[in-house]
Formats: structure tokens, sequence, C-alpha cells
């Protein structure tokens, strides 16, 4: 495939930003820039059929469902502790709604039709406006059809800046994809291929950054940029790898590590719907042929995300620049450990898996009726579904204020990122050793059997999604809420 070559990455330093006292922003649609206009009045994302050439313009155009027909569509951008406004318009000809995924918002504005709004219809809008407590990276998806409508592009990265400036001399925002394109580049169907669902999801053929395949991106040799980075992909589980330079995480899923780690000390498997934001310097003698910024998830088979082409003048001598600062930590409610209460969560059911069956509507089914119904996963036996194919009882109740502290079993042969919305979760036991535990986090990545212990305290009252981000997985049962009241 041939390597796509973009104009140099047009970016603003979170200084600039910060001193213009903006607001709500929306980045100008570049597909590199961070660049952010004033928004004088909020900014409109319009559900939209586009094209776009994932390959580059001299490639076959491929037709995706995006906002403002673009994937990703604008980056939503505010300061931290001030409200994001936006209109949702919706020009497809199916339902849609925006998700702010990882954003503590109130319940009526977290876009989950069927359970916190109505969906949007074709031709219709709806308004978005909520305050964001925490800074940090995030995005935003529809929640109807997941599966498809985040497969065929709809999805947009959404930036919560620091309230004091992070000593980076540039960023860079990342939406990871992962196309699953035919040889003409069109998107292949089977959105609800049930075989798909019960293995590791809908993975695709064709990986992307900001909707390029491989991006060339210009860099200045010396330089320290911060690169915030979302997996958008439905399936693929995403590791990072750049070749020759230093790089430190310094958050997850938006939120800070109390210190910094290298990326080398141990691999971060990113799970669709995680964020991870690190620090990494380009060395004064990075080579003219570039760099190589690749997923190793399997290290035998690397799949290129991009490459960066540094520039300026070498210089051999320059010494390693020191380990950054760590980031302020969020504002998070406090944990009441002591005489919490605890309850296990099974996740159960996917192909080679030992399920036999789970309730269904109050029913009992086999597993062989639940796949002839369109279903293959379960948590703790039942399928949370309401009679109508909406959202029945909640999986937990918590009163408003609680701690709670869930064990996750995962007793599949199939890993899964684990969402819960409206909250962060404390990370207090995982068995997979590696960076993992006193993490805050929106979406927990559980390797095949593995099993966690996670904490959070329920002050955000209303119905909660909880769910697989694989979105075939939670299509096909890994989904429900939990109720706080
Ligand atoms: Cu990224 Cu329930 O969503
Ligand atoms: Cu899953």
């Amino acid at each position: 495939m041939s390597r796509a070559t973009v104009p140099p990455s047009l970016t603003l330093s979170r200084r600039d930003l910060l001193g213009s006292g903006l607001g709500a922003l929306v980045a100008a649609t570049l597909p590199f820039g961070t660049r952010a206009a004033r928004a004088a009045s909020p900014p409109i994302l319009t559900a939209a059929t586009g094209l776009a050439h994932l390959l580059g313009s001299e490639r076959a155009a491929t037709r995706i469902w995006g906002y403002n027909g673009a994937s990703p569509g604008p980056v939503l951008r505010c300061s931290q502790g001030e409200t994001l406004s936006f209109r949702l318009a919706n020009d497809l000809d199916r339902e849609t709604s925006v998700h702010a995924h990882g954003i503590r918002l109130p319940n009526d504005q977290d876009g989950v039709p069927g359970l916190t709004q109505l969906s949007v219809v074709p031709g219709e809008s709806f308004d978005y406006a909520f305050s964001c407590p925490d800074a940090g990276t995030f995005w935003y998806h529809p929640h109807i059809d997941s599966a498809e409508q985040v497969g065929r592009g709809l999805k947009g990265l959404l930036v919560v800046d620091d309230a004091d400036p992070y000593p980076e001399d540039r960023e860079m925002a990342w939406m990871v994809d992962d196309w699953l394109v035919g040889d003409d580049l069109a998107i292949q169907g089977g959105f609800d291929d049930l075989h798909t669902a019960a293995h590791g999801g809908r993975l695709g053929t064709l990986p992307t950054v900001n909707g390029l395949f491989a991006p060339s991106l210009p860099v200045t040799r010396g330089e320290r940029l911060r690169l915030r980075l979302a997996n958008g992909a439905n399936a693929r589980i995403l590791s990072l790898a750049i070749q020759d330079a230093p790089v430190w995480v310094i958050a997850l899923d938006g939120h800070p590590l109390e210190r910094p780690r290298p990326l080398s000390d141990s691999a971060v498997y990113l799970g669709p719907g995680q964020r991870m934001d690190v620090i990494l310097d380009i060395p004064g003698d990075a080579p003219d042929t570039g760099l190589a910024v690749v997923d190793a998830f399997d290290p035998n088979v690397p799949r290129p995300l991009a490459q960066f082409l540094p520039q300026g003048p070498k210089d051999k001598s320059a010494s390693p620049r020191p380990a950054p600062s760590a980031l302020p930590p969020n504002p998070l409610p406090a944990l009441a450990l002591d005489g919490a209460r605890s309850l296990t969560l099974s996740l159960q059911g996917g192909a080679m898996g030992s399920m036999d069956g789970a309730d269904l509507n109050g029913e009992r089914l086999s597993f062989q009726d639940l796949v002839g119904k369109g279903f293959v996963w379960a948590v703790n036996g039942k399928i949370y579904r309401g009679e109508d194919g909406g959202f029945g009882p909640p999986i937990d109740s918590l009163r408003l204020g609680e701690t709670v502290r869930y064990t996750l079993r995962n007793g599949t042969n199939w890993a899964h990122p684990i969402h819960l919305h409206g909250h962060a979760f404390k990370v207090l036991r995982r068995d997979r050793p590696g960076l993992g535990l006193n993490l805050w986090l929106d979406t927990i990545l559980l390797a095949p059997g593995e099993s966690v212990d996670i904490a959070f305290t329920a002050d955000n009252p209303g119905k909660w999604m909880f769910h697989c981000h694989i979105l075939s997985h939670q299509m096909t049962g890994m989904m429900g809420y939990i109720l706080i009241s």
C-alpha cells in the first residue's frame, strides 16, 4: 500500500489556546490540526455521509458516515471546568445520538437513546451542553447501533485542556481507527455478523490516524511532543511503539498517572474506547529516514500508524531531556473503601466458551436459542435487555454517594474493554502484571480469563451504561446499565 503524505501538521500550542481565554472550541477540520477556531455559537456536528481518502487523494474514495461528513469529525475542545456545547444535526437516514465518552456529565447529556434521551431522528437535531470537570483526552461517538455507526466513521476527539499549561513544545491529537474495507476501499458490510461478534469483533484491514493510512508527519529534531491518542476502532487492541524516541505515558483515559512511566517499561494495551497521553522527545540526531510509529500489539506483524519525518539541523551532542513531570490529578471523588459493598460481575459467552445458556427477559434460554435471537454474551448469567429490545432492569443499583467495589471476572476466551459511563474508577487489583494498578480509568481491558477489582464512588445520579467497547460484543449481550439514585 502506498504511503499517504500530508501537509505539515498544523497545531496550536495549548498556551496559545489558554491565552485566548476561549470557551468551547472546535478545531478546524484540518486532518492533523488542533488549531482552534473561535466558535461564535455552539458548533454544529452534522451526522452525514461523506467521502474519505484513506490512502490519500490519488486512491479511491471511501463512502463513510462522519460528523460534518468527515472521519474523524472536528476536535471538540474546552478548558477544564468550562461548559462544552454543541448541536447534533442528523442528516443520516437513521436515528443517532452523541455520547461524550469519559466525561463525567449529567445523565441527560450522556447520549444513550432509550436510556438517557430519545434518539435523534433523521432531519432532527439535539443540543448538548455540559461542563467538563476533568482535564484530559476524551472522545465522542453515537450510542445507537454502535457497531455500524462508529464502524462507518462517526467519531471524534474531545480534548479538555488543563488549567495550567504543561511544558510541551507541541501537541498532536490522533484518532486511531481500523477500517474493514475491500480492495476497492469500500467499507464492508456484515456489522451484525454473529460469528464476528462471538470472536474478537470486527477487525479491520486498514489502520488510519486521523483518517489517513500511515501519514508522514514532519517533526523538529529536539522537540518534545505531547501525543493525545484515542482508540476509536470497533475491536482492534493497540500497543503503541515509536522507533528510537523516548516515550513516557502521562495519562490514560484522560486521567494522569501519579508518576509518568516510560512506555518501554511495560507495553500498554489500549482497548477500543481507551485513550493515552504520551510525551515523546524527537532525538536531536533523529535520522532523515524518519521514525516509524506502529501498533505492535502483535510484535511479529507490526501495523503502521504513522511516520515522523525529522526536520532541522542534527545535533548529536543533544542530551536526553529529563523525564516529564506528572499532570495535576483530576478532581475525582474520594473512595470510602472501608465497608464498601462488593459485587462480582462475570463476563460470559463467546466462541469456544463454556456458557450453556442465559436469562433473557426472565426466561432461561440455551446458548443455541440465544444465538437464534442474536445474543452470544452475558453478564452474571443474564442478558440485560428489555422485552422490546430496549433496556431491562439495571445490573446493579447504587445509593448516591456510596463507594462500590466490583470484581470483573472475564470467564471468556476473548479480551474485553469494559466501559462505565459518567464515572472514573480506580483499579485496585489485577491479574496481569505491568502498568495497571492505582490507575483511574473509564475503560479497562481484561485479558482472556483475567479478573480485576475496580472501585468508584457513585456520585453521579442516573442510569449509566456499563458495557464492552468491542462494539459487536456490546450489541450481542455484553451490555447493561447501573442505576444510581
Ligand atoms: Cu464509548 Cu458506552 O461508550
Ligand atoms: Cu467484549
